[in-house]
């Protein structure tokens, strides 16, 4: 196995993977577990105001499957932690004396400026390596919390500014992907004096609603919300968010990515975006900590494989291919490629083509085979991702070839 640290807002982590501020990250006790299995660090359970007793809505989280596919994400109403700020100081400063080399990171959101400040100075007397500003969760039952705050960009300055003026730690801010352009409240948590950007939260969802009795099914006895929804589906919006931040040239601070992770691939694609740490709660939930090892191996295959030394090296690498469509250079044009030999004849490319594509293919119905034609294909690539065996459409490239629209419809 290859070495997997990396230094993130001055900080030595030893792998850059990390359990999300969320249940995975309740207890010292199954955070311990998680270091062992290969987590490098935690964003601990959110801490919140003391004078805001936190009562859980009974069921907390549902989890959303489809198309067959058990818990491909999951909705949530949990807020912050209800547990006693006390107990929680107690796993912190136990885990940090157990893990020394692994990196604690104390979450916190403060229901008034002043607990802001409160805890900010608690959380760094119970000896954790960093901050973690919780601007984001969408669904807090106390006003002017949580995504409220990340929404105010404003506020967002304030409270970083708050919790910057009373602590050293580096401080990271935990931003929601639910705005128009996540970069802006980043601008503002770097001008109070955040050393980092954490993205994504949650993103507000509604993952369904039950057919015989209307209710969400995050059934909260008989009433639902539009509230936190992560896992696999928010992938692309965290991958976004990291790339458009990592592309915003003022803004300039490491960046820690969150949403949808699961295997090494989802690890890696999140570092070549950008990131030099990946948070995870959904796939934990979902598969337990041996997500982790996963994670480990193929990242350190990764760099065997491509000849990267140091984990560092991966950070960003993607940065250069991604572009604004209007770079694109539509001069040049293909279409798809049919491996016939390897067709089975369901023809699904032929159904999709007509019912939803260009129109290109025809139907040999004794051979069971389409018949596509290079001219007409407008290269959607619809074809490809139905049919049932892999890389039998690709797509070709066809030199000369004009843009093609297809013709008036003879009606
Ligand atoms: C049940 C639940 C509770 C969460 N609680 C918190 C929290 O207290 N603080 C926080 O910053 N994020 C919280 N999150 C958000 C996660 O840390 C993470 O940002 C989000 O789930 C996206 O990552 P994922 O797709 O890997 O789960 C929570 C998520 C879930 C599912």
């Amino acid at each position: 196995m290859r070495e997997l640290s990396i230094e993130f807002c001055g900080v030595k982590f030893p792998t850059p993977f990390l359990l999300s501020s969320s249940p995975v990250s309740n207890t010292a006790e199954m955070i311990a577990r998680g270091f062992d299995k290969g987590f490098g660090g935690v964003a601990y359970k959110t801490l919140g105001g003391e004078h805001t007793k936190i009562i859980h809505p009974s069921p907390r989280m549902r989890g959303y499957d489809y198309g067959g596919k058990k818990v491909i994400g999951v909705q949530n109403v949990e807020m912050t932690t209800d547990r006693p700020l006390k107990d929680n100081i107690k796993d912190i400063k136990w885990l940090k004396k157990r893990y020394p080399k692994h990196v604690v990171i104390g979450s916190i959101m403060g229901f008034s400026k002043g607990e802001w400040r409160d805890l900010a100075l608690t959380v760094e007397d119970a000896g954790v390596d960093m901050l973690e500003l919780n601007f984001s969760c969408p669904h807090m039952s106390v006003e002017g919390t949580g995504m409220k705050v990340g929404q105010a960009f404003e506020l967002v300055k304030e409270f970083t500014r708050i919790v910057r003026d009373c602590v050293k730690l580096p401080i990271l801010a935990k931003l929601t992907s639910n705005v128009t352009d996540i970069t802006e409240p980043a601008l503002y948590a770097k001008e109070g004096g955040a050393d980092g950007i954490t993205a994504i939260n949650t993103v507000r969802g509604l993952a369904g609603i039950g057919l015989d009795d209307f209710i969400p099914s995050l059934n909260v006895y008989g009433r639902g919300a539009i509230s936190g929804y992560s896992g696999p589906a928010i992938k692309p919006i965290g991958l976004k968010c990291i790339v458009e931040l990592a592309k915003k040239k003022e803004l300039g601070l490491p960046l820690s990515g969150c949403g949808g992770a699961e295997t090494w691939i989802d690890a890696v694609e999140y570092l070549l975006c950008g990131a030099s740490t990946l948070q995870m709660t959904t796939s934990v939930i979902r598969y337990g900590h041996r997500v982790v090892e996963d994670m480990c191996e193929g990242l350190s295959d990764f760099m065997d494989a491509k000849g990267f030394k140091q984990v560092k090296d991966i950070v960003g690498k993607a940065l250069p291919n991604i572009h604004e469509t209007s770079a694109f250079d539509v001069s040049k044009q293909g279409a798809a490629s049919y491996d016939l030999e390897r067709c089975i004849g369901c023809g699904q490319c032929y159904i999709v083509c007509r019912d939803a594509g260009g129109q290109a293919l025809e139907w040999d119905s004794k051979k069971r085979r389409p018949v596509p034609d290079d001219e007409k294909c407008y290269s959607c690539m619809i074809c490809s991702f139905v049919c049932p065996v892999d890389d039998l459409i690709t797509f070709k490239d066809i030199k000369g070839k004009k843009p093609y629209t297809p013709k008036p419809s003879k009606l």
